[in-house]
This record gives C-alpha cells, structure tokens and sequence, in this order.
C-alpha cells in the first residue's frame, strides 16, 4: 500500500453514563467506538459497514474532528490531529472534510444553495475571496451536476438526489484532499443511489480524493470501495481488500452480512447459503467478554469468551498459498467461507457522466 494519508490507532470514544442530579457519579460508560485501527492510502475509498449503532459515525465525526477521542491517535500525513489546535488544527480539517447521511436534515432551509455551499469560505476565506465565492460555487454546481443557476434556490426546492448533490458541493468547497462520507446514500431512493456513487467516482479521481464511505450494508459499498472495514459494537473484526472480503471472507460476521446481501441472479440467490445471526446486538455499555461476537456467533467456543480476537492475519492463513483469505480478520477460529458466488466484472463507467440532472424535476418544488 502507498504512504498512508490517514492512519487511526486505537481510536476510542466512550460517553459517560452517570446517576444522580447533585452529585453525579459515573457508573459506567457507553464503548461506542472501543479500539479502531485502520490506514487511508491517499486516492483511496476504504469502505466501513456494519448494523446500526456499531460506531460508525462516532468515528467519522471523530475523523472530521466534530467528537474528541477519549484514546488513540489520528494522524493526517504522519502528524497526530488530535493534539493539535489553533491554526495547525484548522489547516487540517480543512483538508478532511465530511458528506452527511441525511440531505434532507443536513442543508439549513433558511439559507440558499450558494450560501450553503459558500459557508466553508467564511471560516477559511484564503481558498476563495469574496469577489470570487460566487463564481466557485457555480463551479462547485457544475461539477456535481446541477445547474449554476440554481444558486438562488433554497434546498425544499430540489430532490433528495439532488440535496445530496448540494452537500457533496459544500464538502468539496474547500478542496479538501480526504472526505468521509457518514452514509452517503442510505436516505435515498435505490436508483438515485447509483447516481450519487457514480458522481463520487467521477469526483474522486477529478479531485484527487481519498474517501471514507460509510455505509450498514455490504452492497452498497462494493462498486466503490478498494478496501472494506466491517465494524461490529466498536471495533473493526475483518478488513481487507474488496475482494477480499466479499470473496473470501474469514469472520463469521462478515459472513453473516454478507449472507443478507440482496443477489440480483435469482440461480445464483437460490445456491446463497442463509446466516441468520440469533439475539440482538448487545449494549455498547455492556460489551461481552472475550470476542464481543460470541452472544451471536454459532461457532463460538468456550476460549471465545476468556480471550479477545485481535485484528491480525489469523495464523491458518499466514503461508503464501493462502491467497485472499490472508488479510485481518478478529476471530479464533477464523475460515474461508464463499457466501456470495464472485460477481462478473463490471461494464465500463461510461466516460461522459450519467449524473448530468440538471433539469431532473423536483420532488417538490413549490
Ligand atoms: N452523545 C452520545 N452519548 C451517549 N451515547 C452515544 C452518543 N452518541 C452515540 N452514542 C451511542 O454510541 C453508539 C454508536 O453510535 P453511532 O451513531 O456511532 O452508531 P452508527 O454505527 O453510526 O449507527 P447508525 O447506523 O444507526 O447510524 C450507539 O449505541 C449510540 O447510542
Ligand atoms: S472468536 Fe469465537 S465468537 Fe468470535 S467470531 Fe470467532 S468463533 Fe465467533
Ligand atoms: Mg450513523
């Protein structure tokens, strides 16, 4: 892998639980997110997936420096970012900045498209004078497929696709070089999905982009990710190359997700062998011992419960024959298992993009 652009160790973020109102004491903690690792290669998309309430966001807001980290480290090009502060902590998030999952929350309806696009320029007006604004966030409009004249309207007048397209815009304003993408596309309809993936492809290698994309299901991330980090009650259990992953998982979660992924060949969905995981995820402030997936996992043994799994290639797969199933994976008792027959690959992306939606009507434009 290249030089790194991001590199996360040990990130951690627990939330006090506390009782009483006079004398509040702490009786315990919330792990939301409960030791991360992982590394960025600058031009990269590492994907991170996993059931709602894992952590996923909390490390995308801790990445965007919106939560401190109660441990660990985040460095941006070698140089840890959560000791920063000042202007050496400005100049770095300008550098990585984040997508929103819900276009129809995230865009204030009281200000404009182009001033919602512009904000970022109040708080670093050296990327764009003010002169200048309106005629970058016509660009910015262009790029992600919108006409330049709506810079006027306000976000009630444009579809969720289209609002996602707005946040996109405003996430480039700055021309950063990383951007994470809290699920992107989750809020919207499946066949304005692949337009809004198609344009963060498109936009990736125009703007030289590295990306975090967050997403609960393994499908949504296949086409656009190079590597995969499945995320399981605050940690990372298997992570790897996107071939890896979907073709030769090890981890019985990521088997079990990938056992729910919906397969369009209908041969193909009938020879799909069915995981069903039983009992509910347990509370991120009472995480079981051992492995945290053995309330759930039908191969859990009894050392699943004294030891912790670590994040490494497991030890059965560390010999030059083992292939795709070499890659991390949290699990004792790690194996191969095919889940998903290997997809053919994928037509060519059509050079001129298919996002070009300028005059897309509106859901409900008054
Ligand atoms: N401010 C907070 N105080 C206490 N607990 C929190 C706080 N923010 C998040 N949590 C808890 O931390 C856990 C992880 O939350 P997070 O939002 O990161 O999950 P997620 O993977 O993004 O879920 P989703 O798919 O639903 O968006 C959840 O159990 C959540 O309730
Ligand atoms: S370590 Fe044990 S409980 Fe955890 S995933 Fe592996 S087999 Fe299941
Ligand atoms: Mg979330």
């Amino acid at each position: 892998m290249a030089e790194p652009i991001l590199q996360v160790r040990g990130l951690v973020k627990h939330y006090p639980l506390t009782q009483g109102i006079v004398f509040r004491k702490q009786i315990g903690a919330v792990k939301a997110v409960d030791g991360v690792d992982f590394e960025l290669a600058a031009g990269e998309t590492l994907g991170i997936v996993g059931e709602s309430g894992c952590g996923k966001s909390t490390v995308a807001k801790m990445l965007v420096n919106l939560e401190k980290p109660t441990a660990g480290e985040i460095a941006y090009k070698g140089e840890d970012v959560t000791r920063l502060s000042g202007r050496a902590l400005k100049a770095v998030r300008r550098n990585i900045q984040m997508v929103f999952q819900d276009p129809y929350t995230s865009l204030n309806p009281r200000m404009t498209v182009g001033d919602i696009i512009g904000e970022p320029y109040e708080i670093h007006p050296e990327v764009a004078p003010k002169g200048d604004r309106r005629r970058k966030v016509q660009d910015l409009l262009d790029v992600v497929g919108l006409n330049p004249e709506y810079i006027n309207r306000y976000p009630h007048q444009f579809s969720g696709g289209q609002r996602q397209r707005i946040g996109i815009a405003r996430g480039l304003a700055l021309r950063p070089e990383i951007i994470v993408a809290d699920e992107p596309v989750s809020a919207l309809d499946v066949s304005v999905q692949a337009q809004v993936i198609n344009l963060m492809d498109r936009l990736q290698s125009e703007f030289d982009l590295s990306y975090v994309f967050i997403a609960h299901d393994l499908s949504i991330v296949r086409h656009i990710s190079d590597r995969v980090g499945v995320m399981y009650l605050g940690r990372i259990v298997e992570i790897g190359k996107d071939a890896e992953i979907y073709d030769h998982p090890t981890h019985p979660y990521t088997q079990a997700l990938l056992s729910a992924v919906p397969v369009p060949d209908p041969e193909a969905r009938e020879h799909r062998e069915r995981i069903i995981l039983f009992g509910d995820v347990p509370s991120p402030a009472n995480i079981p011992s051992g492995c945290r997936f053995r309330t759930r996992c039908w191969k859990a043994k009894e050392r699943c419960a004294l030891e912790v799994p670590l994040l490494a290639v497991p030890a059965e797969f560390r010999f030059e024959a083992a292939g795709a199933a070499a890659h991390d994976s949290a699990c004792h008792f790690a194996e191969e298992k095919q889940v998903v027959p290997p997809e053919e690959p994928a037509d060519e992306t059509p050079d001129e993009p298919v996002d070009k939606i300028q005059d897309e009507p509106t859901d409900d434009a008054k």
